[in-house]
């Protein structure tokens, strides 16, 4: 059984864990080399300390935990700052454990997060997600719509970002069954 609860102390470094396990999966070799190599544990885990420590009000953060695997995905947005006019909130990351991918971890983390968004003042959403057929695919399902995209060069390679945008938090198109 998996469940969702909000993070606490003391989950950093399984969050850490999955961080780095799913980003390399997904996105490694879209990105230099150099990059794909600073994404570890070592300069993760203290990036999650702070942000579960210090940020949870402005950042809060959404685990999914499994009974035997511990933390499968995790999910953390920001309710202010939108980078983009006219949105309100923003998805910085959501990541599932590749083990434990499509077996709807990552959808039931995205409504978490939604309805935290709206609960603290949020009704839209942006995420900026670098183009891996992953990412594209989750966020064309969960409803996001494409603002639009931009190639980012990195070290000579040119690496393709698109923004997506969810106008209406409260009315996702696909509401996932809530039990595990
Ligand atoms: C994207 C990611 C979070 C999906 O997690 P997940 O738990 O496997 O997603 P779900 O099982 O809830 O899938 C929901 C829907 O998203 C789409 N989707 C998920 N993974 C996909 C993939 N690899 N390719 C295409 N579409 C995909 C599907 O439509 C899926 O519905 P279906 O399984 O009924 O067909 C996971 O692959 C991951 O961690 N990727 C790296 C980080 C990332 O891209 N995050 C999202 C952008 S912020």
């Amino acid at each position: 059984m998996i469940a969702l609860r909000r993070a606490a102390q003391g989950d950093e470094a399984e969050i850490a864990r999955v961080n780095v396990e799913a980003w390399r999966q997904a996105y490694a070799a879209l990105v230099p080399p150099a990059m794909a190599r600073a994404v570890t544990l070592a300069r993760r885990r203290p990036m999650w300390q702070a942000l579960i420590g210090r940020h949870e009000t402005t950042h809060p953060t959404w685990v999914a935990v499994d009974a035997a695997a511990g933390v499968v995905g995790f999910a953390t947005g920001s309710p202010a700052g939108s980078p983009v006019e006219g949105f309100q909130g923003e998805l910085h990351m959501l990541f599932v454990a590749p083990g434990f991918q499509r077996r709807d971890v990552g959808r039931r983390l995205f409504h978490a997060m939604a309805d935290g968004l709206v609960a603290a003042g949020a009704g839209s959403a942006v995420a900026t997600v670098l183009e891996a057929p992953s990412a594209v695919g989750f966020c064309q399902a969960l409803g996001g719509v494409a603002l639009g995209d931009a190639d980012l060069d990195i070290a000579g390679v040119a690496v393709h970002q698109t923004l997506f945008a969810w106008p209406d938090l409260a009315n996702l198109p696909t509401q996932p069954d809530l039990d595990p």
